[in-house]
């Protein structure tokens, strides 16, 4: 059964952990949704795992729209979480309009945008108009090169008070979680007390209501690189070429297919259709 936003909150406020993994398709969608995820996230790091781009900035709202899509028809009873993309919710008509396109045509139950006290009147206003919203504050990769590149980040006292403030006013707001992402334990712990909506974390540690991780990076699908926390649960890239490659050999040797894999024509038919002969 799909979560519902009250039930996710009752799951943070009885210490019972909120589990969040990223989906951009229909195998993914559904593989999560039989594994008993409580959310997914339509994340735009599909840009980067999926799309081949090198950051998140290229990815449109097509693209958003196209994968919220199917991770829905795969997982139609999982609270999905669809990202807004880089610059698609930079006013209040835009971001109404946008984030309304990934509820009313993707699917979505919430939306989810990146920063903290600037953004929080865009966040009121989807809110107030009946878009649940989630907040995304710390290393904000849509704007990492503003933040100085992909570093943690309120490492220092301006900078870690700033993320408080910042999660109070996602919160006032009317956000119903906020992600962390690469934060200090201690600041995550600190924001994950003050705060009474979940908390989502992302190398923010083990201290927040609940985890998230990209599907690609948990699997061992995505090797460009690795940060540090990423666990592998598995090494499915490797494993996978092993299987292509294995593939390959057969097929070159005739090897596959073989009579298992193949469809017999009854020796009547064949000696009719051969003439007699
Ligand atoms: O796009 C994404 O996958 C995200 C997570 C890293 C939180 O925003």
């Amino acid at each position: 059964m799909k979560k519902t936003i009250p039930e996710l909150k009752k799951m943070a406020e009885k210490g019972e952990k909120i589990t969040m993994l990223t989906a951009y398709d229909f195998p993914s969608a559904s593989i999560l949704e039989r594994a008993g995820i409580d959310t997914i996230l339509v994340g735009d790091s599909l840009g980067m795992v999926v799309l081949g781009y090198d950051s998140t900035v290229p990815v449109t709202m097509e693209e958003m729209l196209h994968h919220t899509k199917a991770a829905r028809r795969g997982a139609p009873n999982t609270f999905i979480v669809a990202d807004l993309p880089y610059l698609s919710y930079a006013t209040p008509h835009d971001a109404l309009n946008n984030a309304g396109r990934l509820v009313k045509e993707g699917g979505a139950d919430a939306v989810k945008l990146e920063g903290g006290t600037d953004y929080a009147e865009i966040i009121y206003f989807l809110t107030t108009s009946g878009i649940p919203v989630v907040g995304h504050i710390g290393l904000t990769p849509q704007t990492a090169v503003q933040l100085g590149g992909f570093k943690v980040q309120g490492k220092d006292m301006e900078s870690a008070s700033r993320l408080l403030q910042d999660a109070r006013a996602v919160q006032k707001a009317g956000a119903i979680m906020i992600i962390l992402e690469a934060i200090p334990a201690a600041l995550s712990r600190m924001i994950t007390q003050e705060v009474n909506i979940p908390t989502i974390g992302i190398g923010a540690g083990s201290q927040c209501s609940g985890q998230v991780l990209v599907y690609h990076d948990l699997l061992g699908l995505f090797q460009r690189f690795v940060p540090k926390f990423v666990k592998q649960y598995e090494q499915l890239g490797p494993k996978t070429e092993d299987a292509v490659r294995k593939y390959c050999e057969e097929v070159k040797g005739s090897v596959f297919p073989s009579a298992e894999h193949t469809f017999q024509l009854n020796e009547e038919v064949i000696t009719k259709l051969s003439g007699g002969k």
